[in-house]
């Protein structure tokens, strides 16, 4: 089985990034670990990002045939993206959405994700850990759907 692990616009920056409210561990660090929570069900990872919209598009239309279901920190695209929205509504994978920061404590244009009703669950504000949790929610959702 294999999930994919989508990053969005400036996660390649994660560590120098805005230390205070995205930490100090790195991109590296987060595939790392996400890697290793997925190995313990041997589940395998496929790890992307990028800064551009229709590249995260073109993955997640692609996890149709290649994954068994994404794992997606979409950043700024959350909160402004008709088309991530549109390209998870088109595949029949499940999608969780994890965000570093507990976007709720922040920017009021930070509260509403565009994403959050076509994904089947969503982790905020537990920082890099995070997508440990998301793994394993993702993890326990396939398994149990026997999908
Ligand atoms: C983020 C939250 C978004 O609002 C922001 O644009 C990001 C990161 C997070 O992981 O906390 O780039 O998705």
């Amino acid at each position: 089985k294999r999930l994919f692990l989508v990053n969005g616009p400036n996660l390649n920056m994660l560590g120098r990034r805005e230390p205070d409210t995205y930490g100090n561990k790195s991109l590296e660090d987060v595939v790392k670990l996400v890697e290793e929570t997925a190995g313990e069900s041997e589940f395998e990872i496929t790890a992307f990002q990028s800064n551009h919209e229709g590249d995260l598009v073109d993955w997640i239309q692609r996890a149709e045939e290649e994954a068994d279901g994404i794992i997606l920190n979409p950043a700024a695209y959350t909160h402004t993206s008709i088309a991530l929205r549109d390209a998870i509504s088109a595949i029949s994978k499940p999608v969780v959405e994890i965000h570093i920061s507990n976007v709720h404590a922040r920017e009021a244009f930070r509260h509403t994700s565009i994403l959050a009703p076509v994904c089947s669950g969503q982790v905020v504000g537990f920082g890099i850990d995070g997508y440990r949790l998301a793994t394993l929610g993702m993890i326990q959702k396939i398994e149990s759907e026997g999908r």
